[in-house]
């Protein structure tokens, strides 16, 4: 049988593992260009929190329904092949997820436009790092940072989020390219681990205020921000951005946990100070991806970049790794592994 976790009720308020449910059906036959592939690797984003309200933002993907499964990006091994183009044995990336078996095709959906099924060679390289700083994670810190913010040696950085699986990778990225890169978290323990381990300046988002935190570690002003957060987080970084300062509109996670993002009610500093505030999908720009695969690549292989996981062994954990995530219970890239 194949076990795949659905939707059994929306969430009123904050996200529960009850909220899901593992739903049994047969193991699915693939048809005529299609492989059957036995999930190996599941990753856990925050963004399908979005799709389990009523709504979705206009322009996003539509909710899912009550029964239907979760769809997420995911690593497997071809089990069965009706494609030439793979064989049995083949490691294949798609964003059929959240479920042991899946069938992939040419018509296989993306997410946001990433996540075509591929044939992945990872050579020595863990399979899971395509799902984290060599996959989606990765792609979005890259083009979050060289394409949208332009980021140069001289600025100063705010990313949020940064423990966090793109947190963590934009804002070391940021700093072997010379930047000056200070980031929030929201707890002691993922402050230690940026400053101790990753060498960034950080701070704890809860307690002082944003507005101080940001004054103590950049006194002048920042000239960038990478928004993993939205609601008050941008807020205080469009109060502390300079004249001509740029921010990078990744995601919003205060706002997708059963509590919607509040404000910027300051958007006039825009205007003000000349600020440039851009919104991107990762999916936008798959055409980074060999670039990006080559620069992070080599600053692990260097032992410049520290990557961390947070790994949920079974299928039966995939909700809770979902709603650690969420919670801010995990560190760096959130993963549920099924082997
Ligand atoms: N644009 C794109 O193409 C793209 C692609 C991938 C991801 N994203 C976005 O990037 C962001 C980070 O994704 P990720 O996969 O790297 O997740 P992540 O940062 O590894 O995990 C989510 C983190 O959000 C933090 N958080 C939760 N509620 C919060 C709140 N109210 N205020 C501040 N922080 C809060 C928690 O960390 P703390 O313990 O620090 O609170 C939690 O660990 C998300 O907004 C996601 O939607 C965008």
């Amino acid at each position: 049988m194949n076990r795949r976790l659905c939707l059994a009720r929306r969430p009123a308020g904050k996200l529960s593992a009850t909220d899901l449910v593992l739903i049994d059906e047969p193991v699915p036959v693939p048809g005529p260009g299609e492989v059957l592939v036995r999930n190996t690797w599941l990753s856990i984003d925050p963004s399908i929190r979005i799709r389990l309200a009523e709504t979705t933002p206009d322009g996003y993907l539509p909710p899912l329904r009550p029964g239907e499964p979760l769809t997420g990006l995911a690593l497997g091994i071809v089990a069965e092949t009706r494609d030439p183009a793979y064989a049995v044995g083949d490691l294949v990336s798609h964003t059929l997820g959240y479920r042991e078996f899946a069938v992939v095709g040419a018509g296989s959906q993306t997410i946001g436009g990433y996540g075509a099924p591929a044939r992945i060679d990872n050579g020595d390289l863990p399979p899971q790092w395509f799902l984290g700083p060599l996959g989606s994670a990765g792609l979005t810190a890259y083009v979050g940072l060289v394409e949208i913010l332009e980021l140069t040696a001289a600025d100063t950085l705010w990313v949020s989020s940064a423990a966090g699986a793109v947190g963590a990778l934009a804002a070391q990225l940021a700093a072997l390219r010379g930047a000056t890169v200070l980031g929030s978290a929201g707890s002691p323990e993922k402050v230690a681990y940026l400053r101790d381990e990753l060498g960034i300046a950080a701070f704890d988002y809860h307690d002082p205020a944003l507005a101080e935190s940001l004054t103590a570690l950049a006194p002048t002003g920042i000239d960038a921000y990478f928004d993993n957060v939205g609601g008050d987080h941008l807020t205080a970084a469009l109060d502390a951005l300079r004249p001509h300062g740029r921010v990078a509109l990744c995601g919003a996670v205060s706002g997708y946990d059963g509590t919607a993002a509040v404000g910027p009610p300051n958007l006039f500093t825009m205007v003000a100070k000349g600020l440039r505030m851009r919104g991107f999908r990762a999916g936008s720009f798959n055409h980074l991806e060999q670039p990006m695969r080559a620069e992070i690549a080599g600053h692990l292989a260097a032992g410049r970049l520290i990557h961390r996981e947070s790994v949920f062994d079974g299928i039966e954990r995939a909700g809770e790794a979902l709603v650690a995530m969420l919670s801010g219970a995990t560190t760096g890239k959130t993963l549920c592994r099924l082997l």
